[in-house]
Order: structure tokens, then sequence, then C-alpha cells
């Protein structure tokens, strides 16, 4: 309990935090979910009140970053995708009020599409930097 208590602790003093993982199994691996299970506490990062949720995460601002062997663009797949659209979520649910989101698609589809697709995705991330940060603003 000590341990996700200071889990806790941390997440609520960034104001601006980002989490890095592979698809594993069309979701998050097990360890990444247990660190969502970990902070997201009731009272702590979210709450309920008049028999509504409420994130309590007002303000600050989450990235997530899905690297995933196949492709998730289209259906079929689309709709197998839980991976980075439950990273967001959850941040969403804890009240993030800017929820960014890269997902680098096809790592085992050959090298040649790997360097593009990361070339991209690292294009992505540079840009919500700069959005972030680029006025000296976090
Ligand atoms: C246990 C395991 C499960 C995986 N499940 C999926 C999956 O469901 N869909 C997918 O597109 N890629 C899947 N992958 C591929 C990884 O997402 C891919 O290898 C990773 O994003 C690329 O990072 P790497 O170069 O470090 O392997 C899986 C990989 C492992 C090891």
């Amino acid at each position: 309990m000590a341990k996700m208590d200071r889990m806790t602790e941390q997440l609520i003093s960034a104001d601006v935090v980002v989490v890095a993982y592979p698809m594993y199994n069309f979701s998050m691996p097990a360890s990444v979910k247990a660190w969502f299970d970990s902070v997201m506490l009731k009272g702590k990062t979210w709450d309920a009140k008049d028999g509504s949720y409420a994130g309590l995460m007002k303000g600050k601002k989450a990235l997530v970053l899905v690297a995933s062997g196949g492709f998730y663009g289209k259906e079929p797949m689309a709709s197998w995708e839980h991976a980075l659209s439950l990273g967001k979520t959850e941040f969403q649910f804890m009240g993030y009020s800017d929820v960014r989101g890269v997902l680098a698609e096809g790592m085992n589809a050959g090298d040649e599409n790997k360097m593009s697709v990361l070339t991209k995705s690292l294009r992505q991330v540079q840009d919500i930097a700069r959005e972030w940060y680029g006025n000296g603003k976090a």
C-alpha cells in the first residue's frame, strides 16, 4: 500500500505526465495497468459526487505513447485497439485537461516501415512538446 501511495503522490505532484508502453494483446502490459490501478484512487485522483464522477487532476496534461506490431487505423482492426484508447480514457477519467496520444503502428512490418512510422511519431511528439512548452509555459 505504501508503494501505491508513493506512486499516487508522485503523479499528483506532476503537472505533465508522459507514459510510454508497447501494445500487448490489444491492450496495455499488465505492469502498466497495475500502475493505473494503483494511482486511480478515489478521493485522490478522482471522486464521486452527487451521483457523478469527477476527476481531480484538472489543469494537468498527459501524453500517452504506444508502439504496436500491427496496424489499427482501419476497421476491423480499429475496434481491437485498446492500448492507446484505454490509456487516454484513464487520464480523462482522472480529469486531465489535455490528454494526447501517439500510436507508432506496424513496428513488426519491416525496418523501412518502422523507421518512417517512428520518424512521423517523433514529429507528432515534437509538435505536442512545442505546443505545451513553446511559449515557456507547461
Ligand atoms: C506479449 C506480447 C504481446 C503483443 N501483442 C500485440 C498485439 O496485440 N498487437 C500488436 O499490434 N502488437 C503486439 N505485440 C508487439 C509489440 O507491441 C511490439 O513488438 C512493440 O510495440 C514494438 O516494440 P519492440 O521493438 O520493443 O518490440 C506484442 C508483443 C508482445 C511481446
